[in-house]
């Protein structure tokens, strides 16, 4: 910007000239008369990440009522007319009578009586012929005011821009409203008109930013006639019920309406900025709506030349904003790991997840759940974080409103004295939003969580891998009830155990959240595992459904948008699927029990893999034996490791040192007859849960030939139910793991 340029812009800013349009440099046009001063407010003086406003800061702003209550702003643009959005008043598709609606002036804080306000009724709202939905643009409309607002101090027009008028991307705008502070979290009272500060956007830069994948994989094509105001890194933004208010900036003294709150992914979420109607392209428009009405609004002249902003990003170029939460060094070392202490008892663990906010488990305070009181001795506790020198003291303990000592919701939150700097360490971990959807297959981790020493054993660092909605879903859940498709809350979160799995047995310890990560960003997914008794998969609770609750209580937590989006086999999770009939322990519970010594399968081999790993497999014929693909193939391994087979032998020998055993036991039923039949094999992290054989009969008996297959009617006899073995329906039900199958096919070891 050059220096003169520069000097004209502050000359103007301070000139206290009342009705500038005589002025050379902002000469009147004809359609703006005189006597209408536009976009000035009276010398005196959320929307999410905004504040207060002061009282006549925003004199053109306007509150739309429908109902009695406020539903979307609106501006001031001349005493007759109000700007608003189109989607304000379009409920599936058709436009609702303007009798219903009424604009409320001069009001700032919308509680109790409106003081110094005036309300008038509406005559009639217009909308442009090609406005459908938000996401095609045109969202705008005019509300004709029954009779003219009263101007005042508090009640004043803002300008409007001309078609040619240029918003420099860069310039710092300011949105105002009476929406939500954050997504699905209302103003709270005294609703007092909230400001934020907003940064327009250059169009490839916002287009950029809304080509990355976001909530559910969505991506958004901007069109002309949209405008885009915020931060790539997101926090401050409008929200519901910011719609069809102005987002202004200041020029040459006036303030300008830049473009209306039209719509945005979430509010103030990562690379999701606002989108507004660029009320400049609609010029036009507006001008042949209020044609003839006098006053109408003013639309002056550009005070100076379009500065051009910092040099516009193309998409290929364009700067992302990347999280700032769940970053770890290593696995183990966790930057958000607080430890809560409290005078007389042992410490509690939980997790920082804001600058002031630490989350842990209410039942680490019982006194509180009991007494419902806040605690005496705050002024006593201390948190302790990773890499700071000292313990921070704890201003403020929150309990979740369902607090139980064993539940879903045995959360609280703890507000520090003050604020830590976020760095590598302590830095907050990232949360999910309701709608998040971690994909089987993830990679997780445990974190300590709760009170006391968890048991000893090598679990701080067992790697997961979650395992399919619906196995986790209908082991714990009820016959016939509905999976929950991805973006729907899930009920469990269902880890399974590699390390676990190879050692045969389970660490029996619930003190651990779970920790899943994406795209190298570690989430807190789940906490308190509730399978106490060694059923597995273990269970964790999902924390995305208190995501809300916990933003409403830190008011900065952060929620992030889900980062993988790579659902695998097209359609397989978002069939709609129903749970099989229950038994005791689960979908398909079977206790497991040692087997009796010295009875040896005569179909049972010992399957050696990568020279120590062993499962089981099943010889279905004389050169084949059936295994587990999850126990021949390593983690995330495509590729066949060396294997050997031993016949005649399993459960009969012990093993060698260093051997470990992966579980994979077979489900053989008997029939009527007597033959025993291959029904199932156990799915991954799990013994009690079966993949049932019946469905694979086609690429079974292809593949091996010889294979016998019992006739359907000496299908095998099934016990009644609350009998431990699987449900015939299974077979149809068990969508999912269709690869669960391995053939091997056998060659005689030559021994050297
Ligand atoms: N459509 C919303 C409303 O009706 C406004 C949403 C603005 N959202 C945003 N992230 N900027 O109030």
């Amino acid at each position: 910007m050059s220096q003169h340029l520069l000097l004209s812009l502050v000359i103007l800013a301070i000139s206290p000239i009342p009705g500038a349009f005589q002025d050379s440099a902002l000469s009147p046009t004809q359609e703006e008369p005189e006597d209408l001063d536009c976009g000035r407010p009276e010398p005196s003086a959320r929307i999410v990440g905004g504040s207060d406003a002061q009282p006549g800061t925003w004199p053109w702003q306007v509150s739309l009522h429908q109902g009695g209550g406020h539903i979307c702003g609106g501006s001031l643009i001349a005493p007759s007319w109000v700007l608003s959005a189109a989607h304000c008043f379009v409920r599936n598709g058709t436009l609702e009578p303007a009798a219903e609606w009424s604009a409320v002036l001069g009001v700032h804080s919308q509680d109790g009586p409106l003081d110094g306000a005036h309300v008038r009724a509406v005559a009639a709202i217009l909308v442009p012929d090609n406005y459908s939905t938000v996401e095609l643009g045109a969202d705008l409309a005019l509300l004709r005011l029954a009779e003219p607002a009263r101007l005042g101090p508090a009640v004043r027009p803002v300008c409007l821009p001309r078609a040619s008028h240029r918003f420099a991307h860069g310039t710092a705008c300011w949105a105002t409203g009476w929406g939500d502070v954050q997504e699905a979290d209302p103003l709270p009272l005294p609703w007092v008109l909230q400001e934020v500060e907003l940064r327009l956007l250059g169009e490839a830069a916002c287009q950029c930013l809304y080509s990355q994948p976001g909530p559910f994989n969505l991506t958004l094509q901007l069109l002309p006639g949209m405008l885009c105001a915020g931060y790539p890194e997101g926090r401050r933004d409008t929200c519901q019920g910011d719609s069809g208010g102005p987002l202004v900036c200041k020029e040459g003294g006036r303030w300008f309406q830049a473009g209306i709150t039209s719509f945005g992914f979430g509010c103030g979420r990562r690379n999701r900025p606002g989108v507004f109607t660029a009320v400049a392209s609609y010029e036009a428009w507006i001008q042949e709506q209020v044609m003839g009405s006098e006053p109408g609004p003013a639309f002056p002249i550009q005070p100076q030349e379009p500065q051009s902003g910092p040099r516009e990003p193309t998409e290929e170029n364009c700067t992302i904003a990347l999280p700032e939460c769940g970053k770890a060094s290593r696995p183990g070392a966790w930057p958000w790991e607080a430890q809560v202490m409290v005078p007389g008892s042992r410490p509690c663990h939980g997790a920082l997840v804001s600058e002031s906010w630490v989350l842990a488990p209410a039942s680490c305070f019982p006194d509180l759940i009991s007494s419902g009181r806040p605690p005496r001795d705050l002024e006593a506790w201390r948190v302790r974080l990773p890499s700071r020198p000292r313990a921070e003291r704890v201003a403020r303990l929150v309990p979740h409103e369902n607090a139980s000592w064993e539940d879903a919701s045995d959360l609280a939150l703890l507000q520090l004295r003050a604020p830590v700097n976020l760095s590598a360490a302590p830095r907050p971990v990232c949360l999910p939003h309701p709608e998040h959807y971690f994909l089987p297959g993830s990679r997780c981790r445990l974190a300590r969580w709760g009170r006391g020493e968890p048991a000893p054993g090598p679990s701080a660092l067992l790697e997961a891998e979650l395992l399919s909605g619906w196995w986790c879903h209908c082991l714990y859940g009820h016959q016939g009830a509905p999976v929950p498709l991805p973006g729907d809350p899930p009920l469990a979160l269902c880890p399974a155990y590699q390390e676990e799995e190879e050692a045969g047995r389970c660490w029996n310890d619930s003190r651990w959240s779970l920790l899943c990560r994406e795209e190298g960003t570690w989430f807190l997914a789940g906490i308190r595992d509730f399978s106490s008794d060694c059923l597995r998969p273990r269970a964790f609770f999902p924390l995305q459904t208190h995501g809300p609750w916990i933003s409403h209580v830190t008011q900065g937590a952060y929620l992030e948008d889900q980062l993988a989006w790579d659902w695998g086999l097209e359609g397989e999770e978002t069939e709609a699927q129903t749970c099989p009939t229950h038994t005791e322990h689960g979908a398909c519970g079977l206790r497991p029990e040692a087997a009796p010594l010295g009875v040896l399968w005569p179909w049972l081999a010992e399957v050696h893999v990568a020279g120590d790993r062993v499962c089981t497999g099943i010889l279905v014929a004389p050169g084949w034996v059936l295994a587990a693909t999850h126990c021949v193939l390593r983690l995330g391994s495509t590729t066949v490791p060396y294997i050997e087979v031993y016949l005649g032998r399993a459960g009969a020998s012990s093993l060698p040192q260093g051997h470990q055993v992966t579980s994979a036991p077979p489900l053989l039923c008997q029939t009527e007859g007597g033959s025993w039949v291959l029904m199932g094999m156990a799915i991954r992290g799990s013994r009690e849960l079966f993949a049932a054989v019946g469905p694979e009969e086609a690429w079974i008996s292809q593949t091996v030939g010889e294979a016998h297959f019992l006739p359907p009617s000496g299908s095998p006899y099934w016990p009644s139910e609350g009998n431990n073995l699987c449900p015939p329906d299974l077979a149809r039900a068990s969508g999912s793991p269709r690869a669960v199958l391995f053939l091997l096919l056998l060659t005689p070891l030559i021994q050297s």
